[in-house]
């Protein structure tokens, strides 16, 4: 990501050198061959509460949990990590009708149940931090797209829950810029939902992050499907008319994070509904992407996050 170099300092640039030769940057979010770099609290005092304990949650408990949802939908091999589906029906669709947009998510989770998706299965680390639900979150992630649309569907479900839930997100790619439908899927069918989903996903789909290293099955699989969520189009979010929006509260200024996060930026602007995703994903070194932030910054975004409690 070119875009990042800039405004780097020099020692930030050469500990990303040290990167590119393959070297491990202590504390920088650097992905090691490509693949996702492991969480690490970085102890910035931004968390609400300390990073919680996954130690007694081991590799086998995880596979074990994660294999309830059915042996042969996980764990497929693959060559693509994103499955083709086959072209749409309209020719010249310009914007897909809800009619098709919850097509769209009966087929993937069709397919997921017939064996036919490519599927990442990780313990995810923002949902699992923090007060949100504050024990291991199982995720199933699978994506899907074609000319038209890029699908994806989550099947999930807490340590301590019996069964599963499922979500999608579609993007309509037939509109500038995209438009993101959430659904969660319903045993009736697709209920489109964006307010309970936009404290998190301020951008459309989220780029993936396993809460530990070794609870994810496969982490190559994983780096190559978060590759192809964290290049989508800039999207906007699609609200049903049933819905209120929620108060965003004030936007994030710091040029630190709006440089990218923005209008005209690579992504949205992140506001105060977003916090619980910014205190997770900066405090593990995840943002910014490619570079830590010095005290002085943490300081301003504490202070930030701090006045909007
Ligand atoms: C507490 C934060 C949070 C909320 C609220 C949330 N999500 Fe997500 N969602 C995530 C994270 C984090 C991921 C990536 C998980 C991972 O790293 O494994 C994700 C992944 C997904 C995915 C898979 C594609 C992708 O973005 O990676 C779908 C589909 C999805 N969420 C749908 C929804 C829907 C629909 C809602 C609202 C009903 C919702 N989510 C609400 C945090 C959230
Ligand atoms: C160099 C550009 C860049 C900078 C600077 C940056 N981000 Fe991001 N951010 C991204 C990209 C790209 C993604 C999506 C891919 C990913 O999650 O890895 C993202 C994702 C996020 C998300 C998840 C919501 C979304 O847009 O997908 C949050 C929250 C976030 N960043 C917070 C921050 C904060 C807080 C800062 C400042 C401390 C910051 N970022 C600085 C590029 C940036």
């Amino acid at each position: 990501m070119a875009k990042g170099f800039e405004g780097v300092c020099g020692l930030m640039a050469g500990l990303m050198l040290g990167r590119a030769a393959g070297m491990a940057a202590d504390g920088v979010a650097a992905d090691r061959d490509g693949w996702i770099a492991p969480a690490r609290s970085l102890g910035t005092g931004l968390l609400l509460e300390a990073p919680l304990d996954l130690s007694g949650f081991t590799r086998e408990k995880f596979e074990g949990m994660a294999t309830t949802v059915g042996e042969g939908r996980i764990r497929r091999p693959w060559t693509n990590a994103v499955v083709s589906l086959p072209p749409h029906g309209r020719r010249g669709a310009m914007g897909l009708s809800e009619a098709e947009i919850a097509g769209y998510m009966k087929q993937a989770r069709g397919m997921f149940e017939r064996g036919e998706a490519v599927v990442v299965s990780d313990v995810g680390l923002v949902s699992t931090q923090e007060d949100v639900i504050r024990q291991p979150m199982l995720n199933h992630i699978a994506g899907f797209s074609n000319d038209v649309a890029r699908v994806y569907l989550l099947v999930q479900r807490t340590a301590s829950d019996k069964g599963w839930s499922y979500y999608s997100i579609v993007q309509d790619l037939t509109v500038e810029p995209a438009m993101d439908y959430f659904a969660e899927l319903k045993a009736g069918g697709p209920r489109f939902e964006a307010a309970s989903c936009i404290t998190c996903h301020a951008s459309g789909p989220l780029a993936i992050h396993p809460a530990r290293e070794d609870l994810v099955l496969d982490a190559g699989l994983a780096a190559a499907l978060s590759r192809h969520i964290a290049g989508q189009p800039r999207s906007r979010m699609y609200f049903p008319p049933n819905e209120k929006r929620p108060a965003n509260g004030a936007r994030l200024e710091l040029k630190f994070c709006s440089r990218c996060h923005s209008d005209d930026g690579e992504r949205a602007a992140l506001h105060q509904l977003q916090s619980h995703s910014i205190r997770v994903l900066v405090d593990f070194g995840y943002m910014p992407p490619n570079r830590r932030l010095t005290v002085e910054e943490v300081g301003e975004l504490r202070k930030w996050l701090e006045a909007g409690r």
